[in-house]
């Protein structure tokens, strides 16, 4: 996967498929329908330099993701500059549950604290991890505010929010440089927002792909295919998040993005 794509304006370009990390830390809450072990440390390196050896240079994590973003500091320190790393702010897993806090005092521990557990000076995406009210985090906290400030400082590089509405994910996505939204076979509500920000040069991730491994289990054959198909066409996205912990899957994936990207 040599080809890149940009985030936007903000000069960072990413593989069309990036690794999403979420199983690399928490097996609880999670909405897989299948139960995983999550990867042991030599499981997970070799999983990354999997993804490397691929093509692929960006991972997803946030501190919501168990110990995700403390595992990458370590399984990452060797090869930091070849990475492009996105996190998150806003949401804490904590006894088993979701906590949401989007002040700007918590904005700001959250990405100094994501900056020592990644064990980096400086962390090139962070998104506003929303609850599902979007527009209210954007209208009345002052988040994206605090990581305009973090951008200014050098301690990120860019900013978004990974969004759960239409509205509130076309408002995000105007006061910062991309957003992270849904869309696959079954999900095609935040279509407008991608073709905003296609037409306004924001960065767009793409989450839950296959609809959380739902995708793959329906009985439609080829649903990868299609999926992949349908999103990579769309010349405004940046990347697919896939979260994946299986070495087979990241491989066929990565070759069958690939065959689609040199078709078009
Ligand atoms: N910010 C947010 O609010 C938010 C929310 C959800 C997700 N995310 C990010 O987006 C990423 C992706 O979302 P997601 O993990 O929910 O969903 P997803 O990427 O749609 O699906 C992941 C599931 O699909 C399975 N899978 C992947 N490739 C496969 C293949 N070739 N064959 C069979 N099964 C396959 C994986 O299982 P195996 O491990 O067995 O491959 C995993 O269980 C997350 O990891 C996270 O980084 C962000």
């Amino acid at each position: 996967m040599h080809h890149k794509r940009a985030f936007g304006e903000t000069g960072l370009n990413v593989s069309p498929l990036g690794l999403g990390t979420v199983k690399l830390g928490r097996n609880i809450g999670v909405k897989y329908p299948k139960k995983f072990t999550i990867p042991n440390d030599k499981e997970a390196i070799d999983l990354i330099y999997k993804a490397k050896d691929l093509g692929i240079n960006l991972i997803d994590t946030a501190p919501s993701y168990g110990n995700s973003e403390e595992r990458l500091g370590g399984l990452l320190k060797d090869t930091r500059n070849e990475w492009i790393i996105c996190s998150k702010v806003g949401e804490e897993f904590k006894n088993g549950r979701s906590q949401f806090n989007f002040s700007p005092r918590h904005t700001r521990f959250s990405v100094e604290r994501s900056l020592r557990r990644l064990n980096t000076d400086a962390i090139d995406i962070i998104l506003v991890h929303s609850d599902g009210n979007d527009e209210d985090i954007v209208t009345n906290f002052g988040t994206l505010e605090v990581l305009s400030d973090l951008k200014k400082e050098g301690k990120i590089k860019a900013f978004g929010m990974s969004c759960k509405t239409l509205k509130g994910g076309l408002l995000a996505a105007k006061k910062s440089d991309g957003v992270m939204v849904t869309w696959n076979l079954g999900y095609e509500k935040d279509v407008p927002i991608i073709n905003y920000c296609t037409e306004n040069n924001k960065g767009i991730f793409i989450k839950k792909a296959l609809d959380s491994g739902n995708a793959v289990l329906s009985a439609e054959a080829g649903s990868i295919r299609k999926s992949f198909d349908m999103i990579l066409k769309h010349r405004g996205v940046s990347s697919i998040i896939i979260g994946t912990i299986n070495p087979i899957h990241l491989t066929n994936n990565t070759l069958l993005a690939e065959k689609i990207l040199v078709s078009e």
